[in-house]
């Protein structure tokens, strides 16, 4: 695989990076992961814009611009050959070479590191034929979810844990309500309504999401942004996540209660396939 680093396509195992890298030592970087499908970015402006976000919230600097951005993704996805897959980017704030917990100086350089990831058969998951089983769990991450840090290793726990359980991911909840999947947006759908938790800070505002809720509204399906409790999901009809590493993914059993027939749910299908016939 090449990946880039820093202004340089390089062969992955020729890739440095300092070990004393703020996003190594202190998770002080934020990510975007776009998928690509038939060799195309599929809504690289979103995913764009919210990595300005993500930066301007942490007072980092960018590493380079849009258009700079845009190019260096579409490269990789040439020179891998990416018929489908994901292009997973990561800004740190570099580091001056040491450890510290003050920020090192405004000029101290990003550390700006792509890579591609091949996953033939993304849009045509079997998983997403089946459908998911999560379980839910407590959201102890920090408040502003809003930011893609790639502070992960609690989401990363939260997968393990539904393995053990024997499902497949977890959903969060915080105070009684669902905030959102350990790497998705979290919808249940009850008498042909959809209910989704409303952005603020408390959840990752995600690119699929946006989408999705713009085509279910032209769809007309009537969309209920709000607060809901994983007992009022279990409750549900059906259910789905939304990402960009998955898509619409149906789920089917919530902490062992099945939705409906267990299997992926009509509404679930329909986004699934609107979605991605737009995107293609
Ligand atoms: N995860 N919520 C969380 C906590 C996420 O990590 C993600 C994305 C989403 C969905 O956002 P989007 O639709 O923009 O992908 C919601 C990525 C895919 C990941 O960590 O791999």
């Amino acid at each position: 695989r090449t990946v880039y680093v820093n202004g340089e396509y390089l062969p992955e195992t020729e890739a440095k990076v300092s070990i004393f890298d703020r996003g190594f030592l202190f998770a002080d970087a934020v990510y975007e992961v776009t998928s690509v499908l038939d060799g195309k970015l599929i809504d690289f402006e979103g995913h764009a814009v919210r990595l300005e976000r993500s930066l301007n919230e942490l007072d980092m600097q960018s590493a380079c611009t849009k258009e700079e951005l845009l190019g260096i993704h579409r490269k990789l996805v040439e020179l891998n050959e990416i018929e489908e897959g994901l292009v997973y980017l990561q800004v740190s704030r570099g580091s001056d070479g040491d450890r510290d917990f003050v920020f090192p100086s405004e000029d101290t350089k990003p550390t700006l590191v792509l890579f591609t990831q091949n996953k033939p058969g993304l849009a045509n998951s079997p998983a997403a034929q089946k459908g998911a089983k999560v379980i839910s769990i407590d959201d102890i991450r920090w408040g502003r979810r809003d930011i893609k840090t790639v502070q992960l290793l609690y989401p990363s726990m939260g997968k393990m844990m539904a393995k053990a359980a024997g499902a497949d991911d977890a959903w969060l909840v915080e105070d009684g309500y669902v905030t959102e999947g350990t790497s998705n947006n979290a919808y249940y759908v009850k008498d042909g309504k959809i209910i989704t938790r409303p952005l603020s800070n408390d959840i990752l505002h995600g690119i699929t999401r946006k989408a999705v809720l713009r085509l279910a509204e032209e769809a007309q399906m009537t969309i209920e942004e709000r607060l809901f409790t994983i007992d009022e999901a279990k409750e549900a009809d059906e259910a789905f996540t939304t990402s960009a590493s998955a898509f619409v993914m149906p789920v089917v059993e919530i902490d062992g209660a099945q939705l409906g027939d267990g299997t992926p749910g009509p509404i679930a299908k329909r986004l699934r396939e609107i979605y991605l016939e737009e995107a293609r």
